[in-house]
């Protein structure tokens, strides 16, 4: 496909590489359509650069260097990329977690993570167990003043939050959704339980339903290792990408839903809802154009 006519898209940034994965040697790669080509000057400084019939065309697209990724844009953001102050805590765990491309639209892929129903039945024993399915109600809001959804107040019995963890218990969560192709999660730390570790999935859109997804954590955890925390994360990583790939249709469908929403969707309505409102068709079933 062709790059997306999208401008609520297009306007974005895109995490689209791990800062350490890249070198001098450019690399191919896709955004919302778009062929793209990538490497490392000599002085250290990413570069980008669209791709038309197999050459770098105009001038170098704008790049930032953050949350251990290159990020690009294909369009004029009106803002710098969001803040996360859990990154800047010097005592955190700094966890990239690795890409993992997925048959899917990226939108799916945050709405999966916002969804705490389907933890008991695809990461059975790890971030929910029967009998306790139940999602106990919370608020979900589009907060205005900084044109992000949250979902707060949201509890879960979890048997294993955490790789430190072999205890069940109710966790308490924060969701966060700061643009259209990221989600966050904020999780009360079991090892200290007045701080919260902040976990980031990072969505690199390539087609409307083709992407590649990055967990990147920051968390308060002096105990587990390195492999411990990725091996956590991945397992569950995987356990959703059967899911968000198996979902039909592939796309977000944005149109007024069919189904009757349950409380436990709320997240979900408020995340639709916003997309609809700033515009976004990349990767719905709207169409891209
Ligand atoms: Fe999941």
């Amino acid at each position: 496909m062709a790059k997306t006519t999208d401008k609520a898209a297009l306007n974005e940034w895109y995490a689209i590489e791990t800062s350490v994965d890249l070198t001098a040697k450019p690399v191919r790669s896709r955004l919302l359509g778009q062929d793209i080509e990538l490497f490392r000057r000599e002085d250290g400084q990413p570069v980008v650069r669209e791709i038309e019939a197999g050459w770098p065309t105009g001038p170098a697209l704008p790049v930032r260097e953050k949350y251990g990724c290159i990020w690009t844009t294909l369009g004029h953001p009106n803002k710098e990329i969001f803040e996360i102050s859990e990154a800047v805590e010097t005592d955190r765990r700094f966890v990239p977690c690795g890409w993992v491309k997925m048959r899917a639209s990226g939108l799916r892929v945050v709405e999966n993570f916002l969804d705490m129903a389907h933890f008991p039945f695809v990461h059975t024993d790890i971030l929910g167990s029967e009998p306790h399915t139940e999602v106990p109600g919370y608020l979900s809001e589009i907060r205005r003043d900084i044109d992000e959804v949250w979902a707060t107040n949201c509890t879960f019995f979890q048997p294993r939050i955490a790789a430190t963890e072999s205890e069940g218990a109710f966790v308490q969560l924060t969701y966060r959704v700061p643009t259209p192709f990221v989600v966050m999660l904020y999780r009360v730390c079991p090892t200290a339980p007045e701080r919260l570790d902040a976990i980031a999935l990072f969505i690199h859109p390539i087609e409307e339903d083709l992407c590649r997804a990055q967990p990147v954590m920051y968390l308060v955890d002096s105990n587990s290792t390195h492999t411990a925390l990725l091996n956590f994360e991945q397992v569950i990583f995987m356990q959703d990408r059967i899911i968000v790939e198996n979902q039909r249709p592939l796309l977000l469908p944005l149109e007024a839903r069919q189904e009757i929403p349950t409380r436990a969707d709320s997240s979900s309505v408020a995340y639709r809802r916003w997309l609809k409102e700033k515009g976004i068709r990349f990767g719905t079933t709207m169409g891209a154009g």
